[in-house]
């Protein structure tokens, strides 16, 4: 969609989320975003409305369900959502040694069921409109899974998936839908990694190349190209000759 007027972001308090929200920011367009993080989210609610937007935001759990749908109805019955970005996550590796059970299904909680619960409230509505955008934040690391993420890695490609399945369902409902995937990217998630980021990104770069994709209503929006082109031959490849390559990969802590 060229102009979105009425946009949703979650997890606009920092990083891609808070670029997003900024390079949208602008007179008549009204934006709605979440995070818990009142002081943060409060400051990227102010930085948009210094730019000429209308913010509303809310500190919203993304895997409460209850709670998305109960904000997300509001929302769009008082203006019609255009375009919903479902950007919030959580990302933790194993550090070397396993992941606990509580950690992977922690990340599903936010990674997982944060999208149902982000797009399911605003689907009947768009159907009805038969208008609107969905798009879903995945990774470049739901390609393949990583040693030293597999909660994370797997959350991502469920997301990725059902993005791409959705895509296919909604098309002739005059509902786009598109899939992120996104290499390294600076932000609070990333900058705790202590193993060097090959083509790591600034946040409004990604947010200028994630506009932009979506006002082309692209299928999948996956940057940067090298990173792109690296874990689709690793995705590629037989599991056999790439293992002991991945094996040797730096951890997330
Ligand atoms: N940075 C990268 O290299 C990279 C690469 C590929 C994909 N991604 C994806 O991009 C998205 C944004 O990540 P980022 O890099 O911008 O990291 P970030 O700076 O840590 O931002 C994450 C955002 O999600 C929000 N969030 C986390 N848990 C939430 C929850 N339960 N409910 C509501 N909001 C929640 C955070 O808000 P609070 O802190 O206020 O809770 C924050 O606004 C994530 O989905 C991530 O997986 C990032």
């Amino acid at each position: 969609m060229r102009d979105p007027r009425a946009i949703v972001i979650t997890g606009a308090s920092s990083g891609i989320g808070e670029a997003l929200a900024c390079a949208y920011a602008a007179p008549g367009v009204r934006l709605a975003l979440t995070g818990r993080d009142a002081g943060r989210l409060g400051a990227v609610a102010d930085r948009c409305r210094s730019l000429g937007a209308e913010v509303e935001e809310a500190v919203v759990d993304a895997a409460d369900r209850a709670a998305m749908a109960d904000w997300l109805g509001g929302l769009d019955r008082r203006a019609p959502v255009d375009l919903v970005i479902a950007n919030a996550g959580v990302s933790a590796g194993t550090g070397g040694g396993t992941e606990s059970e509580e950690q992977a299904r922690r990340i599903f909680q936010v990674n997982v069921d944060g999208v149902l619960n982000t797009v399911h409230p605003l689907l009947p509505g768009m159907q009805a409109r038969r208008r609107g955008q969905i798009a879903l934040m995945a990774s470049l690391a739901g390609f393949r899974g990583m040693p030293g993420a597999p909660a994370y890695c797997a959350s991502k490609a469920a997301v990725r998936v059902y993005g791409e399945s959705l895509r296919g369902d909604l098309a002739g409902q005059g509902i786009g839908v598109s899939v992120i995937c996104p290499g390294f990217v600076k932000s609070r998630m990333t900058a705790v990694n202590r193993f060097p980021m090959p083509f790591l990104m600034e946040t409004d770069r990604a947010a200028q190349v994630i506009r932009r994709g979506l006002a082309r209503n692209r299928g999948r929006i996956s940057f940067p190209w090298p990173m792109a082109a690296a874990v689709w031959l690793l995705a590629a490849l037989p599991a056999g000759w790439t293992d002991a390559l991945l094996r040797q990969a730096p951890r997330k802590g």
